[in-house]
């Protein structure tokens, strides 16, 4: 065995060569891969190896470039010269794929002159997700071996397909069930049976007759989803110079996009996403011992809005849930919900008849709390209101086991409150699911006081196990996502008195990248929600509405007016009239606002009460802000979310801002963190701030 670098090696199976890859712990294409894969490559082309495997060690085969590099000067060597000795070797190259071929590690296998993989290896150009292309060289040799749909499909949404796909398509030519021994068998039955050493780069069967509308019709169909980013049309743009170019003139069209994308903001904000997520995961001080409880069983109480999205999450893993309601009547519709909302994926195809089933089935219903003695994680989603939920943990605190879980999804309400009311406040925690709950990824777990490591790392697991991105965060009205949108409804609720219509707010934000603004937010989620018929006495915008009959899109009317069949959204005349007259009584001026006044108001005390946040340690790190508010409420990844992108306009200019707004508007929210003040004074950022 020779060592090449400090992670390849090569060896000798008889007649076969290995280059054999360790870059833990994903076999990133470092400088010393690279490097030792083209090292590894000239020898053994000049060795007695009549046949070439490159195969990695650990959990996958190559995962992609190394991120961490991008930040930097590039090293020598480049990729492509062990791509280009790998393709133009004189021996057959074989590629030999467990875990998952990601982008340059896909790249690198293209390379190759045949493919073979373990059933459960994975394929896929992920570089999309990091705001980039794949660039090298699989934008081009991509769409060579699947036909260019597919390439589009694989590209723009940067999903891997399985190996069972990748030997349909073409993109592996043998499933294996032993790795090393399976390709060195092919290997050797290349040699044998004369196999062409196969270039991708020499083919266009797969292209050749490609319809000149599928590039249309493809944007049109992802338009919606990738809305505001770049990488998914630069991934396009590759896919067409591929079917209308020469593959060296497509390489160097590859070439110039990925550059373009590399050099702008949306690239660093989505890598920066990328760690961002992986690094929330990370609690600093817990000992490393901790061990989630296992948790067979979940109770659910209240099978509302929220209670039933959550127990879907769980009956999607095959975690049998006992949910409870105050009675047959509200127990039956949740249950009715649930079904429905499970039918409508089935209808789709989404999930099989006997899905809806089997899924149905794990839901156990009932109105006595006694069932979930038996439960692991017990999960309150009654109404918002203190001295129920503290009653329900009482209550909960004698019936569940030692141990248990016992966690609140409450949105803004104080866990240390509802945790004195057992007497195990160590078991006691916040699982903040977002609206709606099967489907939003962000999970808000709050520490309280007393909680145990135990429960926060149980809290975080769970979280992972049904599919969500956990953040944990400390105690404060709203948690991290809901005290910064405050901050925002604040001073979208003076504009609208000012003269700025709630359509006027919702397309700024929309324009910025949100999904929705304030006032189509509160429609959706409800104009009611804490309102209160018999206390209500006109003291707000919403007040009024709700006075009027207005309860958003449930009822066909809010702050704007729902088409009854397509839900289409159209600003309400006599809205504006219920608010200038408000505004008048309340003696507001009327005056003219810009868009960029709309958005700095909006977004501004947001920033602020972000650094608010850090400050106070209730965030661990200023990119759990960002995952909170990327996961929780869309705001754009392309961004990288309110802390990173304030970093991305500028914090001085930021602050400047805020306190512009300070001294003409005035308000606590505007009142400057001095962490901001602090940042600025020392130079650093928000995004990277570590408590
Ligand atoms: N570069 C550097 N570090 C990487 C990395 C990469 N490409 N991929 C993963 N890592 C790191 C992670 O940050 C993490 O570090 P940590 O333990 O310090 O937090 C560690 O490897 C393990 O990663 P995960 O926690 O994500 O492990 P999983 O087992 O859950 O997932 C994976 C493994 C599916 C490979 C996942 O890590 C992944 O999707 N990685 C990114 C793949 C990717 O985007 N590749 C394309 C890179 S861009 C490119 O290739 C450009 C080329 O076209 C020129
Ligand atoms: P909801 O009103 O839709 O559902 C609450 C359910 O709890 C009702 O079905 C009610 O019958 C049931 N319930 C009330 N008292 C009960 C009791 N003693 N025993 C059993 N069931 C009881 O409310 P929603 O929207 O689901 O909210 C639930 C909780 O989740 C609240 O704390 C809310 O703040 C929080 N939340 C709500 C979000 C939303 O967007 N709706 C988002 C995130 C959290």
């Amino acid at each position: 065995m020779t060592q090449l670098s400090q992670s390849v090696t090569l060896e000798f199976d008889n007649d076969v060569a290995l280059i054999r890859i360790d870059n833990p712990p994903v076999n990133a294409l470092s400088h010393h891969v690279r490097q030792g894969l083209l090292d590894g490559m000239t020898q053994a082309e000049n060795s007695d190896a009549t046949a070439i495997v490159v195969i990695c060690e650990g959990r996958t085969f190559i995962a992609g470039a190394d991120i961490t590099e991008f930040s930097g000067p590039p090293k020598p060597p480049s990729l492509q010269e062990a791509q280009d000795a790998m393709e133009n070797c004189s021996k057959p190259v074989i590629a030999a794929v467990h875990g998952t071929a990601l982008g340059g590690g896909l790249e690198v296998a293209l390379c190759a002159h045949y493919r073979v993989g373990v059933s459960e290896s994975k394929y896929g150009l992920p570089e999309v997700k990091l705001g980039l292309l794949p660039g090298a060289g699989g934008t081009q040799r991509l769409p060579r071996v699947t036909g260019a749909a597919q390439a589009l499909q694989m590209m723009t949404s940067g999903d891997p397909i399985s190996a069972g796909d990748a030997l349909e398509c073409g993109l592996i030519d043998e499933i294996v069930e032993d790795l090393e021994s399976g390709a060195v068998a092919f290997a050797r039955r290349a040699v044998a049976e004369g196999l062409p050493l196969l270039r991708i780069r020499d083919r266009d069967d797969k292209l050749t007759g490609t319809n000149s509308s599928l590039f249309d019709d493809f944007r049109a169909s992802i338009a919606r989803k990738t809305r505001g980013f770049l990488a998914p049309e630069y991934n396009i743009r590759c896919v067409e110079a591929a079917v209308n170019l020469e593959f060296d003139e497509g390489l160097k069209r590859e070439q110039e996009l990925f550059k373009d994308l590399m050099k702008g903001t949306q690239s660093k904000a989505q890598q920066y996403y990328f760690f961002a997520e992986r690094a929330a995961l990370k609690i600093p001080g817990l000992p490393k011992e901790t061990k989630p409880i296992e948790v067979n069983r979940v109770g659910i109480l209240g099978a509302g809005t929220m209670g039933g999205g959550i127990a879907m999450n769980f009956a999607n893993v095959g975690i049998p849930v006992t949910i409870v309601e105050q009675n047959e009547e509200a127990l039956k519709r949740g249950l009715g919900v649930v079904r429905s909302n499970y039918e409508r994926t089935a209808s789709r195809g989404g999930i099989s008849s006997d899905d809806v089933e089997t899924r149905m089935g794990l839901i156990n219903g009932s109105t006595d709390m006694g069932g979930f003695g038996d439960c692991d994680l017990i999960i309150e989603a009654v109404f918002e209101n203190m001295d129920l939920k503290k009653s329900i943990f009482e209550q909960l605190d004698e019936i569940c086991k030692p141990g248990a879980v016992l966690a609140s999804n409450t949105s803004a309400l104080d866990i240390n409150e509802i945790a004195s009311a057992t007497s195990r406040p160590e078991s006691v925690i916040g699982m903040h699911f977002f609206s709606p709950a099967n489907v939003m990824k962000m999970l808000e777990v709050v520490r309280g006081d007393a909680t145990s490591d135990e429960a926060i790392v149980t809290a975080m697991g769970i979280g992972r196990t049904i599919g969500k991105t956990p953040v944990l965060c400390g105690v404060c009205h709203g948690f991290v996502g809901n005290r910064m949108l405050f901050m925002r409804g604040i001073e979208a609720e003076k504009m609208i008195l000012e003269g700025a219509a709630p359509s006027r707010i919702d397309q700024v934000l929309f324009d910025f990248g949100l999904p929705m603004g304030p006032f189509a937010m509160s429609d959706l989620a409800g104009l009611d929600i804490g309102w209160d018929e018999n206390t209500s006495s006109g003291s707000t915008v919403r007040e009024l509405l709700c006075e009027s009959g207005r309860r958003g899109q449930k009822n066909g009317q809010g702050y704007y007016i729902y088409d009854p069949e397509t839900r289409a959204a159209t600003p309400d005349p006599e809205v504006e009239q219920i608010i200038k007259a408000f505004g008048e009584r309340q003696g507001v001026e009327q005056r003219e606002i810009s868009d960029q006044e709309i958005l700095e108001r909006c977004l501004y005390p947001m920033i602020n009460e972000g650094a608010k946040i850090l400050a106070e340690g209730i965030a661990i790190r200023g990119s759990d802000v960002d995952v909170v508010w990327i996961n929780g409420y869309g705001w754009p990844m392309y961004t990288g979310g309110p802390m990173f992108w304030a970093d991305t306009v500028g914090l001085a200019e930021v602050a400047d801002r805020i306190n512009h707004y300070g001294s003409t508007l005035g308000g606590e929210h505007w009142s400057i963190s001095p962490l901001i003040e602090e940042i600025v004074a020392q130079g650093g950022s928000l995004s990277a701030y570590t408590n």
